[in-house]
């Protein structure tokens, strides 16, 4: 036996060996199944300790083996030993501590293993968490999947990197290796800054308690940033229901860039619609089917089909009823203040309702505005008397019908070539004729 163990170490010093291949068993002979066999036994050999023992061992004079005596030395200490064959990987802006500190066995075994790389430990994440055991930013509910999967060496190198943290590369090109669907949106007509910047704005890296990774909720998140809209939320008397909902934000912007401006999902129009395509109960209000008032509408009002809703409605709050953008009565009587109407004066002109006019309006009697007789007088009657801000079953937004308490008064407008007549529940028929001058809008 012993015999045997000292041509172990004599021939190890003096044999010349041959070039092999990869996998290959090991050509030394001091890893014989009677000596260190089980150094090198495990299925990922170092190349170094397959050919020469000595590659990093020399002996010390002592006679080997001898119980309790070293007959070897290493030739070198580590790291230095490993920056023989490799490359210094302690040489940029952030090193890993125990890299920094020449700990590289920490992580290898410089012998062989049953993992690649010659690790100590894999999936690469059992390794980190042995000693990033307390990494709290990995253990909140919702989890990174390459983190779950224990992939840390996707987005960090174990030893070093110019970047902070040892990221293989800077978000967001870090992210976007692999989120195609993103890379994509990058490439969309509006991209939204943040996003543009840097995904860590709004997502975090490893884990977190909001669903999709999130920072924060949707709306405090959105708020975090854009602190302007939400003083004007919060201090807001009408604050818009779609706002109040899980998506809430979400349900009109993406978060991260659209083919609409203001990175909506959508045109306005149907963006709004597609809510607004039922009536919806809010305690004992019940709020119009808009589309459906639409569709019934042989005339629509011309603002949607230029500005969508928005030319009439903030989509996110106003001190307006309705979240309109200007001033507009409640219900069906108000006096005949232009300031009272200023909602519809932001596109129409305001002489509209002036009290003699032979160009302004098609709705006159001669020069005489009949706008101006329903808007004053005792009791002066808002523009939803008749017109329909959104589209109506007759021409010129004119309802078919108004609410006069619990009836529902009919209308019965008919339009002429020269004027119109009406004749609804509050007075028998009239008609009213422009006679020759010609209108102008
Ligand atoms: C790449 C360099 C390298 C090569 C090649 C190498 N060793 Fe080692 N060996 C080491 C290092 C480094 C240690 C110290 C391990 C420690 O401190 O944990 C070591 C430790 C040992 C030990 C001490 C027991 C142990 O596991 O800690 C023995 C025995 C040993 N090597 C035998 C061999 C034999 C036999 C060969 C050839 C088959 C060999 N070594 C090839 C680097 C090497
Ligand atoms: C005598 C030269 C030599 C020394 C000294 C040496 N290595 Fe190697 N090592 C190699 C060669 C050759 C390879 C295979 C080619 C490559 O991957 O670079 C290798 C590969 C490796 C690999 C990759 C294994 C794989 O599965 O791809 C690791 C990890 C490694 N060495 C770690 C170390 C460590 C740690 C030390 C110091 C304890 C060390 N080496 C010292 C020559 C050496
Ligand atoms: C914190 C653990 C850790 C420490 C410490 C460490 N390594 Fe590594 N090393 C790894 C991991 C993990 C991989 C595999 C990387 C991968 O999967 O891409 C690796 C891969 C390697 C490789 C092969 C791939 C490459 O990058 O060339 C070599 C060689 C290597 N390490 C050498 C060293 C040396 C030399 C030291 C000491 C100076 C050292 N390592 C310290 C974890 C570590
Ligand atoms: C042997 C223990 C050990 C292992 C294994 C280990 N680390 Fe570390 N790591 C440290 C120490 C020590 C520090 C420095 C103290 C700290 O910041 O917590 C550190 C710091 C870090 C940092 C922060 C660097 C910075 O700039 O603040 C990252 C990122 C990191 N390690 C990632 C990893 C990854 C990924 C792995 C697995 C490939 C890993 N660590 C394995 C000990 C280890
Ligand atoms: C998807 C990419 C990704 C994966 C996978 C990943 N990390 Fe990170 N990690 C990051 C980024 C990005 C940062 C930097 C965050 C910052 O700058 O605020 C970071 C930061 C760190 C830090 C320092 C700050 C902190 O969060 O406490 C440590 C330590 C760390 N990672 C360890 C790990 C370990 C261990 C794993 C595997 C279990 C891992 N990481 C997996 C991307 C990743
Ligand atoms: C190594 C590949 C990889 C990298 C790098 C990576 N991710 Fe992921 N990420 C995934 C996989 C796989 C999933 C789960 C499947 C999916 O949702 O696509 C995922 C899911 C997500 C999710 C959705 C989580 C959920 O609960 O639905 C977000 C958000 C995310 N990643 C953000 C990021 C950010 C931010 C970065 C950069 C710091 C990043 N990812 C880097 C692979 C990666
Ligand atoms: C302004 C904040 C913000 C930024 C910056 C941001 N995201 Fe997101 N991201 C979100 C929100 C909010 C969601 C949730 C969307 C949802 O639930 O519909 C999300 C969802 C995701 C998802 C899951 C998608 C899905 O369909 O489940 C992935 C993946 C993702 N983001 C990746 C990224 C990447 C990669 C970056 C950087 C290039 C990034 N994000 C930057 C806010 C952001
Ligand atoms: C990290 C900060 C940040 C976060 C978080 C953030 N944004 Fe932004 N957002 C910006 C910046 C910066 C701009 C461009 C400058 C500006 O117009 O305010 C912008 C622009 C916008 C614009 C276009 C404004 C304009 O006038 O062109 C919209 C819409 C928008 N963000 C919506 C959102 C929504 C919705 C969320 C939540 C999902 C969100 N933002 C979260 C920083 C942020
Ligand atoms: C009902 C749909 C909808 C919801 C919900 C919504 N937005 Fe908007 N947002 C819009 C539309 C439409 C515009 C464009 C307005 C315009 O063109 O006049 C816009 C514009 C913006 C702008 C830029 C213009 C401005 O007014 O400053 C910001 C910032 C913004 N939204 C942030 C948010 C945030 C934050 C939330 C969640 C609290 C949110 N939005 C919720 C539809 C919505
Ligand atoms: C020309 C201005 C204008 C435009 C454009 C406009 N609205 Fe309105 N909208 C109003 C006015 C005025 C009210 C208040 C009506 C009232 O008080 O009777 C209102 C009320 C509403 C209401 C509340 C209805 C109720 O029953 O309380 C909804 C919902 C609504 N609009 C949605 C829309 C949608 C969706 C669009 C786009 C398709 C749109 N609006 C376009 C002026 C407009
Ligand atoms: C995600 C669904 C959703 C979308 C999209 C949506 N709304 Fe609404 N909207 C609601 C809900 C729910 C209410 C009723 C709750 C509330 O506001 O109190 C409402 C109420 C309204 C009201 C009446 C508010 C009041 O208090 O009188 C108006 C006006 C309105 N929406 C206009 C719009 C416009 C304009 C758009 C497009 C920019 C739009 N909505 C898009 C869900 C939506
Ligand atoms: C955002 C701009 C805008 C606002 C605000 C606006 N309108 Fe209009 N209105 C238009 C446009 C555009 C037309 C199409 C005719 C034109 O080009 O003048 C129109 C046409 C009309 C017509 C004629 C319809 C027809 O079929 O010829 C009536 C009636 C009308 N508006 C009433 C109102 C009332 C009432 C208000 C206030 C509640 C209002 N408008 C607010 C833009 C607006
Ligand atoms: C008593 C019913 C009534 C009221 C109240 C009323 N309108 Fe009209 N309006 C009409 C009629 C009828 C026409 C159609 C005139 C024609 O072309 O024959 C009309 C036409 C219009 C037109 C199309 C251009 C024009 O003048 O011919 C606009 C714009 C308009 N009204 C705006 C308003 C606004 C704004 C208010 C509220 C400030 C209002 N209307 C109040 C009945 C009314």
């Amino acid at each position: 036996m012993l015999k045997k163990l000292l041509t172990c170490f004599i021939i190890s010093s003096f044999f010349v060996f041959q070039a092999d291949a990869q996998n290959e068993k090991p050509t030394n002979t001091c890893s014989t199944t009677e000596c260190h066999g089980n150094l090198v036994s495990q299925d990922v050999i170092h190349p170094a300790a397959r050919k020469k023992c000595d590659n990093c061992h020399q002996a010390n004079g002592q006679t080997h083996p001898q119980k309790d005596v070293k007959g070897f030395t290493l030739s070198q200490e580590v790291p230095n030993l490993c920056y023989k064959c490799h490359d210094e990987n302690n040489t940029m802006a952030n090193v890993h501590m125990p890299v920094k500190n020449g700990k590289c066995l920490d992580c290898h075994t410089p012998h062989s293993s049953p993992e690649s790389y010659l690790l100590k430990k894999y999936p690469e994440g059992e390794l980190c968490l042995s000693c990033h055991n307390k990494l709290e930013s990995a253990q909140k509910q919702h989890k990174h999947e390459p983190v779950v999967k224990g992939e840390c060496v996707k987005c960090h190198d174990p030893h070093q990197s110019d970047n902070n943290r040892m990221l293989v590369e800077t978000s967001p090109n870090l992210c976007l290796k692999c989120h195609n669907v993103q890379a994509e949106q990058m490439k969309k007509p509006n991209v939204h800054p943040p996003f543009q910047n840097n995904c860590l704005n709004c997502h975090a890296q490893h884990s977190s308690t909001e669903e999709k990774l999130l920072n924060l909720t949707t709306k405090n998140l959105c708020f975090y940033c854009h602190t302007d809209m939400q003083k004007k939320v919060e201090q807001a008397t009408t604050v818009h229901g779609a706002l109040n909902d899980k998506l809430s934000c979400l349900n009109c912007h993406n978060p991260h860039a659209s083919d609409q401006k203001m990175f909506l999902v959508n045109n306005t129009k149907d963006l709004c619609l597609s809510c607004h395509n039922k009536t919806i109960t809010v305690g004992n209000r019940h709020i119009n089917n808009i589309e459906q008032t639409l569709k019934k509408s042989k005339s629509i009002h011309g603002a949607i089909d230029k500005n969508g809703c928005t030319g009439c409605h903030d989509p996110h709050a106003t001190n307006t009823h309705s979240l309109l953008n200007k001033e507009f009565p409640v219900g069906n009587y108000a006096n005949g203040n232009k300031e009272n109407f200023a909602l519809c004066f932001t596109c129409h002109k305001s002489d509209l309702i002036e009290k003699q006019t032979s160009t302004v309006t098609g709705f006159r009697n001669g020069d005489k505005n009949l706008h101006f007789i329903h808007l004053n007088g005792e009791k002066g009657r808002s523009c939803t008397i008749c017109h329909n801000p959104h589209g109506a079953p007759n021409d010129k937004l004119i309802n078919d019908s108004s609410p006069f308490g619990s009836w529902d008064m009919p209308l019965k407008f008919v339009k002429s070539d020269k004027g119109g007549s009406c004749a609804p529940g509050c007075h028998t028929e009239r008609k009213y004729e422009r006679t020759t001058t010609t209108m102008t809008k």
